[in-house]
């Protein structure tokens, strides 16, 4: 047996690919386009396992997605490949409605052809698990109660309204043709391989290089942070055990204000890497607003718990501080990615 996994050199897709041979020996085809996000150095440890088969190439490519069906015969379809930037959807949207919108309906549309031909046991088994986020569900005010899977859909971004549009896809393929698919909408995740543009890996390598550490508006915002392999683990039990057509929310029980985040990590950067220009803290600089900020966002994990038995295996103290430490053990690998492209994406973002 086998998976097709999408997007799996980025962030999220690695973390995955990596935790899941730990527990299985069953083979993963994956597809990653590579862009500014996808990093095949996340995978070094793979080089040389045949059981991990990597396929540059584009999730809208509806031949190579076919041909990759036909020659592999997956059990299933774990797709993660997305334009997954909020900032980078502001400045530019139109990749991610290709890629979050029309790679997923490819990938949809190659999915059906391929199912509907299966028979038996292997058509019965075959799922299309979809990863998307907690922001399709819009912003929550202070009082308002954790987003649940019942929450109407208010996407507030480029980037939310484009996953809240592959999600109803999803959907629509289940309902009209049946495909067998199950939906994870996911908290913010933080952890190894993290791409330095997102808020804890950026404050890490930029204090670490001595430089601001932006934060937007008031910095009161809230999110619900889920260190990276909880989430993978929560993929994998939905992936086995959840309800066809069915969705789940994934979250860690850890709302923090972004200012309390930054403040975390400089007081861990304090401890393990001590800078003798003094504290981290120094560097925090407020700077304008993210246009249509989400001010909070909250995910009620109790369907998922109830249901299958899933719950975070890492609390934020310990999440952060593996993650901090992480980040000072492989200065190599960001220093890597940190090339031109990145270069122009922050001085776009940030300014001079
Ligand atoms: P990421 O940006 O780190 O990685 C995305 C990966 O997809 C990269 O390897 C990239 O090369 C690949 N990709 C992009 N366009 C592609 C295309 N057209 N064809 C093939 N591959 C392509 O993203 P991430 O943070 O790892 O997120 C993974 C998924 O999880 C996304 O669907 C995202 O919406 C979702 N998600 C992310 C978070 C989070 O906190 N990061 C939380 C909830 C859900
Ligand atoms: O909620 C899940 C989502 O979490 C995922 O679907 C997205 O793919 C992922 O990128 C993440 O989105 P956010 O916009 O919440 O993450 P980001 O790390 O970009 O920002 C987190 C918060 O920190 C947000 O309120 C904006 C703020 N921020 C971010 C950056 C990059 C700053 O204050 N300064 C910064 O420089």
């Amino acid at each position: 047996m086998t998976i097709l996994v999408t997007g799996g050199a980025g962030f999220i897709g690695s973390n995955f690919v990596l935790d899941w041979f730990k527990t299985s020996d069953e083979p993963v085809v994956n597809l990653d386009a590579l862009t500014y996000a996808g990093n095949l150095e996340n995978l070094a440890s793979l080089k040389d396992d045949a059981r991990h088969i990597f396929v540059k190439g584009d999730i809208c490519d509806r031949a190579l997605v076919d041909q990759l069906l036909a020659t592999h015969r997956p059990r299933a379809i774990v797709h993660f490949a997305a334009e997954s930037h909020v900032d980078r959807s502001i400045h530019g949207p139109g990749a991610f409605m290709r890629t979050n919108v029309e790679g997923t309906f490819t990938l949809l549309e190659a999915a059906r052809g391929y199912w509907g031909a299966l028979e038996g046991d292997a058509k019965a088994a075959f799922r299309f698990h979809h990863v998307s986020t907690d922001e399709v569900y819009g912003s929550l005010k202070p009082q308002d109660p954790p987003f649940a899977e019942t929450n109407a859909y208010e996407p507030n971004s480029p980037y939310s309204a484009s996953k809240a549009a592959s999600d109803h896809l999803v959907r629509a393929w289940h309902h009209t043709y049946g495909l067998p698919v199950v939906t994870t909408n996911c908290s913010n995740n933080y952890g190894p391989y993290h791409f330095p543009e997102k808020l804890i890996p950026l404050m890490i390598v930029n204090a670490l290089a001595g430089k601001p550490l932006p934060v937007y508006g008031d910095g009161q915002q809230i999110r619900d942070w889920l260190y990276v392999t909880d989430h993978c683990s929560g993929i994998r039990a939905v992936l086995a055990g959840g309800t066809l057509g069915e969705t789940y929310n994934i979250g860690g029980w850890n709302e923090k204000a972004n200012i309390d985040i930054v403040k975390t990590v400089c007081a861990l950067l304090d401890e393990l890497r001590p800078d003798p220009a003094g504290p981290y803290a120094r560097l925090i600089t407020y700077v304008k607003d993210r246009p249509g900020h989400d001010r909070r966002y909250a995910i009620d994990a109790r369907k998922i718990e109830r249901d299958l038995g899933w719950r975070p295996a890492e609390t934020f103290e310990t999440g952060i501080r593996k993650t901090v430490q992480w980040y000072l053990a492989n200065e190599d690998w960001a220093s890597r990615v940190l090339s031109g492209a990145y270069r122009e994406w922050v001085s776009k973002q940030y300014g001079a």
